[in-house]
């Protein structure tokens, strides 16, 4: 790889901070005018007030990030240097691979590669890159990564806000529809090429460990917001009795139908609008572990507000089916709602009947390298 020749660009004062603070982003409403000659994807040397070099970073001409930070210093990156990150990356992952054959090799800014994904089910690796500007940058990574890891199929899908302009499509190998990945005890169906995400929910791994030590002999489980149900077959691991999967995408369902359930006389599956469903639930069905894991709410700053809304009612009603000494799980991937702010708001509705037992770290597939790439949190409560 080669990078095109990097043109010379004066941040203003704000922008100059955030690189020499380690920041990955300088956001559009901190570039001065001069930036809309460059074309998207070129590569800027990013000086300060006194022409000092302060980083190298790319310029993406849509959305709320102008510039996407790569290296602070002098010295330009180049494919050595891009192969150091990645190395960095997989070195961190190691022992987690003894466990699973499906992580996230690369996590965007958080290894120090912005805008770029590059996840592992088994032999295959699933790039996403969430900005045009990092597309050629993205495939040099994914390629590298898969000669590295030995993979057999690297595959190319597209965030759903770039699904319209552009399609997924293959870079290796071919894209298996659904391919199989083990997570310690558990085995998993990944539908890779008709998911969401890039086929799963990797960052959920630890609450599936979580669940799956739990003792629930003969509980129930309510999943809600469940996907492919990976939650619910650890809590069948476990050996709950009856698990209820709810979620919007019959689809996913499906899959999880098809595939998973040892025994399918425990699994009851809903494809339904929570925010419909669950207040017509009625208050005697009661479980001992109650899942709340809803989509991304809010992108925007000014969404913040209507999300908190949407959890306060779902945990008002949440609260109702937790029995005595239940387990109620809230996790939220929404990166603007700061981690403090989602505790405090379920915290307040769940009130004195519930108390914070834990909260889930991140894997080392999901390391949080700035303030923003602390987007998951996973909340466990249990009722007295
Ligand atoms: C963060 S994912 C859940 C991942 C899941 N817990 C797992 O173990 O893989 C959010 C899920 O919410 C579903 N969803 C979004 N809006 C919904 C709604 N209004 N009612 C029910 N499900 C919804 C999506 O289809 C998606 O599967």
């Amino acid at each position: 790889m080669s990078l095109s020749s990097p043109r010379r660009y004066q941040l203003k004062k704000e922008g100059a901070l955030a690189v020499k603070q380690g920041h990955p982003w300088i956001y559009r409403n901190k570039v001065s005018t001069a930036v809309e000659t460059f074309a998207s994807g070129q590569w800027l040397q990013l000086v300060g007030a006194q022409n000092e070099v302060l980083g190298f970073g790319i310029f993406e001409p849509e959305g709320l990030i102008a510039i996407r930070v790569l290296k602070q210093g002098d010295n330009p990156p180049d494919a050595a240097w891009v192969r150091g990150r990645i190395d960095k990356a997989l070195k961190r992952r190691e022992n987690l691979r003894k466990y699973t054959d499906g992580f996230r090799a690369v996590h965007g800014e958080n290894d120090g590669l912005p805008g770029i994904v590059v996840d592992v089910y088994n032999e295959t690796a699933v790039l996403q890159t969430y900005a045009a500007s990092v597309d050629r940058l993205g495939r040099y990574v994914a390629a590298y990564v898969t000669r590295q890891l030995g993979l057999k199929n690297t595959v190319w899908k597209f965030p759903v806000k770039r699904k319209a302009v552009a399609a997924d499509r293959v870079l290796r190998g071919h894209m298996p529809r659904e391919t199989s990945i083990r997570e310690g005890q558990l085995n998993f169906s990944i539908p890779v090429g008709e998911g969401q995400k890039s086929g799963a929910f990797l960052d959920l791994r630890g609450l599936r460990k979580w669940i799956a030590t739990q003792k629930l002999d003969g509980k129930r489980v309510l999943n809600l917001f469940a996907y492919t149900g990976t939650l619910g077959f650890a809590a069948e691991a476990a050996k709950a009795r009856e698990i209820w999967n709810v979620d919007i995408s019959k689809g996913a369902l499906d899959v999880a139908k098809r595939l998973h359930a040892k025994d399918p006389s425990r699994f009851r599956w809903v494809a339904a609008d929570i925010f419909d469903w669950f207040p017509e639930l009625p208050r005697e069905e009661k479980f001992d572990l109650l899942i709340v894991d809803p989509p991304m709410m809010a992108s925007k700053i000014t969404q913040v507000d209507g999300a908190l809304h949407a959890y306060r009612k779902l945990y008002r009603e949440a609260i109702l089916h937790v029995k005595p000494k239940g387990f109620l799980v809230a996790a939220c991937c929404t990166a603007r709602i700061p981690r403090k702010r989602f505790e405090e708001t379920v915290g307040s509705v769940v009130g004195e009947r519930f108390k914070k037992v834990t909260s889930i770290a991140p894997e080392d597939d999901h390391p949080v390298g700035f303030s923003e790439g602390d987007y998951l949190k996973i909340l466990v409560f249990r009722a007295n």
